[in-house]
């Protein structure tokens, strides 16, 4: 039996993957950028095993058999292609998160996922093809190979599809990330479905194109020159418009609730009272809080008078994928 064991770290995208040019490939259609962080994270256990007759996969503790356990047999049909071999595989992960806040992450799962076969098959693959193969997983999670800041630079192939770290000097450990956590009534609609709609039907989305061309590169100033107030604006500003294609979209959707829309609101008001903090969202209700190490107990005291302390958690700077 061949086995293999990957702890991998969420990562946030502060300019956002929206849409895909090959769905199978899982090759963007723009580039992104994202911060890896500490607090949340996947460790996964493969085991090839001769013996099973399909793939079965435990999440935390649990058998799985939706639509996750899907996107995982997918994801290893492509790791049994590269290796060459037709055995299926147990699956054993655990979604390490501080409270059970529904923010399990395609990200972090399959990036451990990949660093577990790379370890069980013996595939000893670097960090830039370690990405590559997370990528087939989830597209995100190829940003989940490196730690702190990482662009996944879109490419137009298999090859030339990865993520790669984005050195700042240490900067991104001055910076912190809190989570607040939104009760949601609606129903989800995945990020996969999601963009494969706003792609084909919304008339948006050519404007977000060539809007999020302009954010990475000044996003990539940002972090070279630790321009804080740039950064953390232009992460806001690429949030708003990945979500302003999906009401053009047929037939239209919001992942935004009405919490939502009350917390973006709180992040302002603190702002105009001098805080240092943006707010950025993904395919979910739950808004996240960019801002400075140095503000977060300011910021969670004020925070705390309107939302409930269990439905913040603060996160920092996270390292890379960590193979055992
Ligand atoms: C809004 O990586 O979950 O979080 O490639 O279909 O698995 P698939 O999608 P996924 O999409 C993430 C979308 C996002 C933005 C981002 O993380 O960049």
């Amino acid at each position: 039996m061949l086995q293999g064991k990957a702890r991998a770290y969420t990562n946030i995208a502060l300019i956002k993957y929206w849409g895909k040019k090959d769905e199978d490939l899982i090759i963007p259609m723009n580039s992104s950028l994202s911060l890896t962080l500490d607090a949340f994270y996947s460790e996964t256990q493969v085991t090839f095993d001769p013996q099973l007759t399909e793939d079965i996969f435990y999440l935390d503790g649990n058998l799985e058999t939706g639509k996750s356990s899907e996107k995982t047999s997918q994801f290893l049909d492509k790791i049994r292609q590269i290796a060459n071999i037709k055995t299926f595989a147990k699956i054993e992960s655990q979604n390490c998160v501080p409270t059970a806040a529904g923010l399990a992450s395609s990200a972090s799962g399959l990036a451990a996922l990949a660093g577990a076969c790379n370890a069980a098959l013996e595939l000893n693959l670097s960090e830039k093809d370690l990405s590559r193969l997370a990528r087939k997983g989830s597209g995100s999670a190829c940003r989940s190979i490196f730690g702190g800041f990482a662009e996944w630079v879109k490419g137009d192939s298999d090859e030339n599809s990865f993520a790669e770290s984005i050195a700042a000097d240490g900067w991104e450990d001055e910076l912190a990330m809190i989570f607040i956590l939104i009760n949601d009534q609606a129903k989800d609609v995945s990020s996969r479905d999601g963009m494969r709609r706003t792609v084909l039907t919304s008339p948006f989305y050519q404007g977000w194109l060539t809007a999020v061309t302009e954010d990475l590169a000044t996003t990539k100033t940002a972090i070279a020159t630790k321009d804080f107030t740039l950064l953390g604006a232009t992460a806001e500003a690429n949030a708003l418009k990945m979500h302003a294609t999906t009401l053009g979209a047929n037939p239209p959707f919001t992942y935004w609730s009405p919490d939502s829309l009350f917390a973006m609101n709180q992040v302002r008001q603190l702002r105009q009272q001098g805080y240092d903090c943006y707010f950025t969202m993904d395919a979910g209700p739950n808004v996240k809080i960019l801002t400075k190490k140095s503000q977060v107990p300011a910021l969670l005291q004020e925070l705390n008078k309107v939302f409930a302390k269990e439905k913040l958690i603060t996160a920092q700077a996270g390292p890379g994928i960590q193979i055992f």
